[in-house]
């Protein structure tokens, strides 16, 4: 991948308000609009399928390439591939967005949005013969920290957003100058 990777097609970038104490229950985007830190974030819609997972992928390789931060790549592919895999295999969801962000310099934030707000992560425990509940599992042992924001009014919650964060060991010292 080049230096500077390109953003596929459709992809915008975008400024998410993850600041859950001022509005726990919204999302704000606004496009183009690079965050007081400088580092804009990226997203992605696609159908909630399968594929999405590669098309997230690349996302995340892209971005990463684009903040200098190739080294956290393939654990962010990783992370974003299982919140992909979780949206399409547990809701009804007809899309997803996928979201790569820069809340500051020293975090990486990876986030996958549904249309599903009743049905949360859990983090399970698998036993040897389960063949299942390990991807969750591995989010948690690579990020930071992890969660699941509810988007939506209290009242009418419209879907739900699964996140993870990488810590950037460095900070900005560690990356090249903000785009
Ligand atoms: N986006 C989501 N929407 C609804 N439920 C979810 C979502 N992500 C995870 N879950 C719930 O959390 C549980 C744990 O997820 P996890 O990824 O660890 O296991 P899994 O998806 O069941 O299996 P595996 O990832 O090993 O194939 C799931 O079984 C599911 O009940
Ligand atoms: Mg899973």
């Amino acid at each position: 991948m080049g230096e500077r990777g390109t953003l596929p097609r459709g992809c915008r970038r975008c400024d998410f308000d993850y600041d859950r104490r001022r509005e726990p229950m919204t999302i704000t985007m606004t496009a183009a609009r690079p965050r007081a830190t400088g580092y804009p974030g990226y997203n992605t819609t696609h159908p909630c399928v399968g594929e999405a997972a590669a098309a997230a992928r690349r996302l995340v390789r892209t971005a990463c390439a684009t903040w200098g931060l190739e080294g956290h790549a393939e654990i962010g592919a990783l992370i974003i591939s299982e919140l992909v895999a979780n949206a399409v295999r547990h809701t009804t969801s007809h899309s997803i967005r996928v979201i790569v962000d820069r809340p500051a310099a020293t975090q990486l934030r990876l986030a996958v949005v549904d249309k599903d707000p009743y049905a949360l992560p859990v983090l399970r425990f698998p036993g040897d013969e389960d063949e299942r509940g390990r991807g969750l599992l591995l989010v948690d042992r690579l990020s930071e920290r992890w969660g699941c924001d509810v988007l939506g009014s209290a009242v009418r919650p419209w879907g739900k957003r699964s996140w993870a964060e990488l810590r950037i060991a460095g900070g900005p010292d560690n990356a090249r100058s903000p785009v």
